[in-house]
């Protein structure tokens, strides 16, 4: 019988990718969201993929009522892959108990409720953001956890020591942390993407805004960074080599016999320019992306690119799509979007 996945967060950006994969390799997947940042659409958009739908409760992972009512309505359900969360950093700094709530009592309510039906691991969506700014490049899991730079970053940082603290205390649950560098792109069938929620703060779905002229003009957040072009440095990983990562990490917790937490970079390993994805997004593409360079955003990391060995090496797990494919994808769901 297919193992029966639960995904918190699953019509969101990364979530719907990942939906995509687990029911591409058998799973059975049930979807929980409040649609706080995600619209019921993308269900339509995961059906046109992979010709299932999955199970869509719509309710807020902090309502633990409607949380147990989920569990009970759903038996048998073996994993969960927690998605759910707020995400914006600027946001998170104006509304700091907002995101304390949302992310942390989210997190305590799934924990809580997994021994009770019989849940054996939870896979969790960490950030890069943890590490800071990296002391050398790429970086390890073993680099120090930095203060975090804000209220989204430190809930990543105390979900990541909840789930330690709280496996360490209640054994036959497992938990695999996933420290995400910065995930782009869009299914390549077009169906599904990242939905924009205002002006987006992040780069890509800026770039792309910009060059359907949704946006006037792209700002480059500084060209003095001690880089070879003077802007920043990130690894950006494409969506669903990223999903595809968790479907070996739930394999790996599921069925292997494994520390009870563990913890994996998912990036590529190289490193890739503010002013080399436009240039690459503007080749690829064939379009203009205006852009001038302003000044420093406060708060950014000048560079910070993974080692991504110890993904590739014991999930057997490796980014491949080339950042050129992944910028020709998102640029297609651009123009689906569009064309709406
Ligand atoms: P997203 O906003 O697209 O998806 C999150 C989904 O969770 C949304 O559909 C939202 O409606 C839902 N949600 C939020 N709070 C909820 C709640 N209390 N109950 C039910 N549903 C709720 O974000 P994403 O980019 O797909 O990110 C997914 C996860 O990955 C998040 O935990 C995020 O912090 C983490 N992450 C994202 C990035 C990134 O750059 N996108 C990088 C590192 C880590
Ligand atoms: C990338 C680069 C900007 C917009 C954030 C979160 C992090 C993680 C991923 C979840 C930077 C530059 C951007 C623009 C620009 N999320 N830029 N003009 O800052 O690496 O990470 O998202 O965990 O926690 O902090 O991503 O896409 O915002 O920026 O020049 O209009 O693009 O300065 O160098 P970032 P980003």
């Amino acid at each position: 019988m297919a193992k029966k996945i639960l995904v918190t967060g699953g019509t969101g950006y990364i979530g719907s990718h990942t939906t995509v994969e687990l029911q591409q390799a058998g799973y059975e997947v049930v979807i929980i969201d409040n649609l706080s940042n995600s619209n019921a659409s993308v269900l339509d958009g995961i059906e046109g993929i992979t010709g299932r739908r999955p199970v869509f409760v719509e309710a807020d992972v902090t309502d633990r009522a409607a949380l147990r009512k989920l569990f009970e309505d759903n038996p048998g359900i073996e994993g969960i892959i927690h998605f759910a969360a707020s995400k914006a950093v600027g946001e998170s700094v104006e509304k700091p108990i907002l995101y304390y709530r949302n992310n942390l009592n989210s997190l305590m309510n799934l924990l809580e409720l997994m021994p009770e039906f019989g849940v054996k691991g939870i896979v969790f969506s960490s950030s890069c953001t943890v590490y800071g700014e990296p002391d050398t490049n790429p970086i390890d899991e073993t680099a120090p956890i930095k203060p975090a730079t804000s209220p989204y970053g430190n809930t990543k940082q105390i979900c990541e020591e909840i789930i330690r603290d709280y496996i360490h205390a209640v054994k036959g649950v497992k938990s695999i942390l996933l420290r995400y560098f910065n995930p782009v792109g869009a299914h390549p069938s077009a169906l599904i993407g990242e939905l924009p929620n205002g002006v987006p703060n992040n780069l890509v779905p800026y770039i792309t805004q910009t060059a359907a002229g949704i946006r006037k003009e792209l700002t480059v957040f500084g060209d003095d960074y001690d880089t070879p072009d003077g802007s920043c440095i990130r690894d950006f990983i494409d969506v669903v080599d990223l999903a595809k990562a968790h479907v070996v990490a739930m394999q790996r917790m599921l069925c292997k016999d494994t520390d009870a937490v563990e913890v994996f970079n998912l990036g590529t390993g190289r490193g890739v320019s503010v002013l080399e994805l436009i240039d690459t997004f503007e080749k690829v593409n064939g379009v203009k992306v205006p852009h001038r360079i302003g000044p420093r955003r406060e708060g950014d990391i000048e560079k910070i690119w993974a080692e991504p060995r110890k993904a590739n090496e014991v999930l057997g797990w490796k980014a491949v799509v080339p950042v050129a494919e992944t910028l020709a994808n998102t640029w297609r769901w651009q123009q689906h979007l569009d064309g709406k």
